[in-house]
């Protein structure tokens, strides 16, 4: 039995040396400012929570990222793991309480419950008329405007590891992570990734809120966040590469593991944040899937992922 059943992830946690330049990279990817500090920013989305995206005042670092706890009991729980802080008031907007975890890497890994909502904003209507339904704009033009894609929520999380073994254990059965697709070279037996989701029972949840890659180094590789459709991926292509100051990663493509249309940005400091919509969703029923790594293994259109991002990692 794993400690806790966490409900999806929350937010991912780094600092940065500049804030102002934090906080236009971010706006540029999808985001709008929940409130800044002196030293802090929280950014949010369209969505209700009160924020996705952390960033301390401080040399660049990757410091983790976080899930929502099923309730506060879970967190009780998760306190008596090794290592673990107590249950404690998280002081920053919205509230709430936490525990916080060092993973085998020591990475934070904070579990969250009762951050007050927001009112969730006005997301830009996008009607298709494909499909079967070739008549819904019926007599209304699209005209999409230019601009930031729209972040809605933090989809995964994803970390490069050097031991895959002790950390798949560690995520699984501390917060009760499922697997939904292992990857494979070679034989079947040598794993060197892993697709995880949450277990919400019946309720479907996104194929993966956390994926783990085996690595010559431990660190970030990438937090992605999920935004309104497939035009929304687009126009926040455009405007990132408009800026022409932001280093692109990889995409447009749509994954095989996950079924994500995917695009990929480093902020100013290589960390990567990916924009993803029209992901597959399960639920516990689904049984775990093994892959073999190969060509077409992570992009079903688009190009193959770039060797660099393979195991990138940053710290
Ligand atoms: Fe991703």
């Amino acid at each position: 039995m794993p400690v806790a059943k966490v409900t999806d992830i929350a937010f991912g946690r780094l600092q940065s040396p500049d804030l102002d330049q934090a906080e236009e990279f971010l706006v540029d990817f999808g985001f709008v400012r929940a409130e800044r500090t002196k030293d802090a920013l929280y950014m949010r989305g369209t969505d209700s929570a009160h924020y996705l995206h952390v960033t301390h005042l401080g040399e660049p670092k990757f410091i983790g990222f976080a899930f929502y706890a099923r309730n506060a009991e879970d967190l009780d729980r998760l306190s008596r793991v090794e290592g673990a802080s107590k249950v404690e008031s998280i002081d920053a907007p919205g509230g709430g309480q936490r525990v916080r975890l060092k993973d085998p890497h020591g990475f934070q890994i904070e579990v969250v419950h009762g951050i007050a909502p927001l009112a969730p904003l006005p997301v830009r209507r996008n009607v298709l008329n494909w499909g079967p339904e070739k008549s819904r704009r019926a007599g209304e033009l699209t005209r999409l405007q230019a601009g930031p894609a729209q972040v809605k929520r933090m989809g995964h999380g994803v970390i490069a590891t050097t031991d895959l073994g002790k950390t798949l254990a560690w995520y699984r059965e501390t917060f009760g992570l499922i697997c939904s697709d292992d990857v494979w070279v070679g034989e079947k037996t040598n794993v060197v990734s892993s697709f995880n989701r949450c277990d919400c029972g019946d309720d479907f949840v996104d194929h993966h809120v956390f994926f783990t890659m085996k690595g010559p180094n431990a660190g970030l590789n990438h937090f992605s966040y999920e935004v309104r459709d497939i035009d929304d991926v687009m126009m926040g292509h455009e405007h990132l590469k408009k800026k022409a100051k932001y280093q692109h990663m990889w995409g447009i493509g749509r994954h095989r593991l996950g079924s994500q249309i995917y695009d990929y940005w480093c902020d100013p400091w290589g960390r990567v944040h990916e924009h993803w919509t029209d992901s597959d969703v399960l639920n516990a029923r689904t049984p775990p899937g093994l892959a073999q790594a190969g060509v077409g293994t992570f992009a079903q259109w688009g190009e193959s992922m770039p060797a660099r991002f393979q195991t990138y990692a940053i710290r």
